[in-house]
Order: structure tokens, then C-alpha cells, then sequence
């Protein structure tokens, strides 16, 4: 790594900017605080790269991204019902950007990790009794394979229009995405939560007996399997039995969402993708919001720890990231909310307002 961290920020659509540029701010506190050198390099995807360049993804930033240290990004896509972005064919969209910047470098482990501040409790749509038990869960999602890479096509059929899509797991895709998901129990609770649908797809059940294998190697982490139906329904009933939750691609993009609403709000979710290296991708688990964009409401707190996750995975600034980590959890006991996790009697802030809290208390 060169001494000066190079981080790739990728602002995005909607409120992607708004959400980066406080994220940095709050990196950059950290950085004088730390003695750390940061250089940000703009660099544009999804949409906002449609309109510049006429592609959501560029050979020139996806070589930008790979000669950084890590990369930072807000959201990108827009309204999928009046966005010019979704008249184009699927390939040009925001979204196929998103998707060929996760394989171009090779980001194959989805960290979300969901956990529910207890100043946030009321904000849980949970019962009060299963909230009060709290929960600390990170979903290990494989980000590279399954549905959303494998061959899809929509043809024309005995006078109908018939859409094909694949799903396809190898094992060492599997393999690699379960070693990291209880290399990361091993340092938590040390339990694993494997989800699949094996009792109807085969690439379940290739995905249940790679991942026995690999528990072979953890005897200390207790292994359970789970189909996703019932996950589904156990994150709402009682999310404290999770620990790690290890599950492919499209079963992963759903839970998440579902795991970070039950925190209170999906503004306060974190993700890191990572491939074998320290080199990771940092976003929030949220979308680009464009109902609320540019409107300064938006909740900056899942990008600033995103960021943090960045010091912590990439930068091995352990002491770093847990300063923002902490700040967060300052600004929450003191009250301040951004409108998505307002609840009466406490500190209605904006995006830049949360982001000023947290640089005070860095
Ligand atoms: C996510 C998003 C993306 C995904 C979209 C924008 C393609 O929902 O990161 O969860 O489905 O992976
Ligand atoms: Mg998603």
C-alpha cells in the first residue's frame, strides 16, 4: 500500500453525493486526528456516468479503482419507473455498472453487518420484547456469482416471450466465500448461519456440502443450515440467534434489506466488499434514495461507517475506524436524528448536520 491511502470515491445518483462528501469530511477529521494521508480521486459510475460518458462504467475508472487502495461509494440508479436511465437497454443501465465494477475487481465477499443501537430501539419496528433482546448480525453475502451473472436471456417462444436466467455456483466459488464467512465467526460469536433453499435447487445443495466441508476446518464454529424462507422469517421473530449469515448472491441482497430495516432504518447499514486482497469496496447497504435526493435529509451515518469499515479492512486502522464508530454511537446517545430515525423528544439533523456531530465527536 502506498504511504498516502488512495481511496476511489464514487458518489453516484441520487443521494449518493450528499452521503459521500460527508463521509469524507468525517474521513478527513480522522485523518488529522490519526495522522493519516488520504488523497480522494473522483471518480463517476451508474448514472451520473451515463450522462457524462454515455456508459455507467469506464474502462478508465474501473483502471482508476484498481490503482487505489480502496474505493468509497455513495449509491447509484434512479426511479425505475421515470428515469431516461431504465429506456436504455439493461446493459446500459446504472445498475449494470454497479455489477461490472463487483466482478472486474474481483469482489466476491459481501460484508452487511446489521446491529441494533440500543438508542435506536424504538425506532426497531420489532416487538418491544424481541427488540429489547438486541442483535449484532452480519450477513456474508457472495457477490460475484449465482443469479446475477449467470447466462439470462428473454427470446420469443411458440408466440410468446419467455426470460431465461441462471443460477450457477462452482464449488471454489463457494468454497472461497464460506472460508471467509467463518474466518470472520472465528472472531465473533463463532456461529455460523448457512441459508439456502436445498430442498429445491441443486446449487443449494452444492452449497450446503461445500460448506460442511470447509466447517471441517473450524471445529470451534458451530455450523446450522437455514433455508432462506425460514431466515426470512426468523430475522423478524427473533434476529439475536444470528451471528454470521453465510448465503449467495440474491438470497443475501434480500436478507440484507430485511436485516436493515429491523436495525430501525436502512440509512444506518455498512457494507464492505472484498476479494482475497486487502482491496475492498466500501458502500452503504441503501439504495440512492432519488425521492429525497439533494434535499440535505438524507442519512449520511451507513456511508460514514462504511468508511470506517474501509480504515478497518483495507487500512488496518483498527483504532481509526472504531473513533467513527464510536462518534456514532455519541451522536445517537445525544440525541441527533436524521428524519428516518426521528422519533419525538430528540435532535431533528440534517445530512451535513449528522456529519457535523460526528466530526466533533472524533
Ligand atoms: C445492493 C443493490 C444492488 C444489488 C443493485 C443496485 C444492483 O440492491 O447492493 O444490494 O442487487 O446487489
Ligand atoms: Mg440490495
Amino acid at each position: 500500500m502506498s504511504e498516502t491511502l488512495r481511496i476511489a470515491c464514487i458518489r453516484g445518483d441520487g443521494i449518493g453525493p450528499e452521503i459521500v462528501d460527508t463521509a469524507i469530511r468525517v474521513l478527513e477529521k480522522t485523518g488529522e486526528k490519526f495522522g493519516l494521508k488520504m488523497e480522494f480521486i473522483q471518480v463517476r459510475m451508474g448514472g451520473a456516468s451515463i450522462d457524462a460518458n454515455g456508459a455507467p462504467l469506464t474502462d478508465e475508472t474501473i483502471e482508476i479503482c484498481k490503482g487505489s487502495d480502496a474505493v468509497l461509494m455513495g449509491s447509484i440508479g434512479g426511479n425505475t419507473s421515470t428515469s431516461p436511465w431504465y429506456q436504455l437497454p439493461p446493459e446500459k443501465r446504472p445498475e449494470a455498472g454497479l455489477l461490472k465494477l463487483r466482478k472486474s475487481l474481483n469482489l466476491f465477499a459481501n460484508l452487511r453487518p446489521a446491529y441494533l443501537y440500543p438508542e435506536l430501539s424504538d425506532a426497531c419496528p420489532l416487538k418491544k420484547e424481541v427488540a429489547d433482546k438486541g442483535f449484532d448480525l452480519l450477513i456474508m453475502r457472495e457477490l460475484t456469482g449465482g443469479l446475477y451473472f449467470g447466462e439470462r436471456k428473454t427470446i420469443t417462444e411458440n408466440g410468446e416471450r419467455k426470460a431465461i436466467d441462471t443460477l450457477t455456483y462452482s464449488e471454489s466459488e463457494i468454497r472461497r466465500i464460506a472460508i471467509k464467512g467463518f474466518e470472520i465467526a472465528k472472531k465473533r460469536r463463532k456461529k455460523v448461519t448457512s441459508v439456502d433453499k436445498a430442498n429445491v435447487l441443486d446449487s443449494s445443495r452444492l452449497w450446503r456440502s461445500v460448506v460442511e466441508e470447509v466447517a471441517k476446518d473450524y471445529p470451534d464454529v458451530t455450523l446450522e443450515h437455514m433455508l432462506v424462507d425460514n431466515c426470512a422469517m426468523q430475522l423478524v421473530k427473533d434476529p439475536s440467534q444470528f451471528d454470521v449469515v453465510l448465503t449467495e448472491n440474491m438470497f443475501g441482497d434480500i436478507l440484507s434489506d430485511e436485516a436493515s430495516m429491523v436495525t430501525g432504518s436502512i440509512g444506518m447499514l455498512s457494507s464492505a466488499s472484498l476479494n482475497d486482497t486487502k482491496f475492498g469496496l466500501y458502500e452503504p447497504s441503501h439504495g440512492s434514495a432519488p425521492d429525497i435526493a439533494g434535499q440535505n435529509i438524507a442519512n449520511p451515518i451507513a456511508t460514514i461507517l462504511s468508511a470506517a469499515m474501509m480504515l478497518r479492512y483495507s487500512f488496518d486502522q483498527d483504532e481509526a475506524a472504531q473513533a467513527i464508530e464510536d462518534a456514532v454511537s455519541g451522536v445517537l446517545q445525544d440525541g441527533y436524528r436524521t428524519v428516518d430515525i426521528y422519533t419525538e423528544g430528540m435532535k431533528k439533523v440534517g445530512c451535513s448536520e449528522m456529519g457535523d456531530a460526528i466530526i466533533e465527536r472524533i
